[in-house]
């Protein structure tokens, strides 16, 4: 069974379509890309997923069982995070306190102030592991909205895993970081999704040729393939819809090198 499973699924908005008959499959571990030009219909799929929208028509399964229609709040307790904006950060809390907050999250609104004090420890060790796997230790005490650009989007990696989430949805996850960002995020991503599903928008083919196991192309709210990168690669209709500049412009070498 695919832990993610969309059949059909299409999406307007007025008289507009944006997706036609969507099928994809997500399975358990695996690192799944989704590409395509500008307008493609990515980010609405994404939206599609975390139930920020609803479809039109089609089905979205998550382990086994259907989630379109759910608001977005339950489908993320079902195991599936997004990489969250900027804005959605507390820009006045801490690093630690914003995980902290994550990390409570999950236990729901009805955990008691006793529950709470008895995990008290467990929390913080956990608060502790996650600036550890993030490389924010030093940034701790400092307000999220202080961060730079870089130290944000750790942390709203950071965010997506702490409740322990089996898919991670990220959403252009190194558009505006200059090479040498974007490869520590890179590196970051790759350590902190190792054990869960990762379904990747993005734009920056060298990213997407070096972490993804599949990759599905979108063109105009359409599939047009899904396949391993190098058949990806190779395919003369995602050339020429997609990749033929791309690829010679970015998966070659360094983009500001
Ligand atoms: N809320 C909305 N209302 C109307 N049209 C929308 C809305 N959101 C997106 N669209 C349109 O749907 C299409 C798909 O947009 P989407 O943002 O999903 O594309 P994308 O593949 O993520 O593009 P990009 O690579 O530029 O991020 C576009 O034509 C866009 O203008
Ligand atoms: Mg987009």
């Amino acid at each position: 069974m695919s832990l993610l499973r969309l059949d059909r699924v299409s999406m307007q908005f007025g008289r507009t379509r944006v997706l036609q008959d969507v099928s994809l499959r997500v399975e358990a571990g695996e690192c799944h890309a989704i590409i395509g030009p500008n307008g493609a219909g990515k980010s609405t799929l994404f939206h599609l997923i975390s139930g920020l929208l609803t479809p039109a028509s089609g089905r979205i399964e998550f382990a086994g069982e259907p989630i379109h229609g759910l608001p977005s709040e339950q489908i993320a307790r079902r195991g599936i995070a997004r990489s969250f904006q900027i804005s959605q950060l507390f820009p006045r809390l801490s690093v630690a306190e914003n995980l902290r907050c994550a990390l409570l999250w999950p236990m729901g609104y009805g955990c008691s102030l006793r529950h709470l004090l008895g995990r008290e420890k467990a929390l913080n060790a956990r608060v502790d592991a996650l600036l550890e796997a993030l490389g924010l230790q030093a940034l701790r005490e400092v307000p999220a909205g202080e961060l730079a650009y870089a130290a944000q989007r750790a942390l709203e990696l950071g965010l997506a895993i702490a409740g322990d989430a089996r898919l991670i949805l990220l959403d252009e996850p190194v558009a505006g970081m200059s090479h040498s960002e974007a490869a520590a995020a890179l590196a970051l991503i790759r350590r902190v999704t190792a054990e869960r599903a990762l379904l990747l928008v993005e734009h920056d083919m060298s990213v997407v040729f070096e972490l993804a196991d599949r990759i599905t192309v979108l063109a105009q709210g359409e599939v047009i393939a899904t396949d391993t990168p190098a058949r990806i690669r190779a395919n003369p209709r995602v050339q020429e819809v997609y990749l033929g500049s791309t690829v010679a412009a970015e998966a070659g070498g360094p983009r500001d090198a």
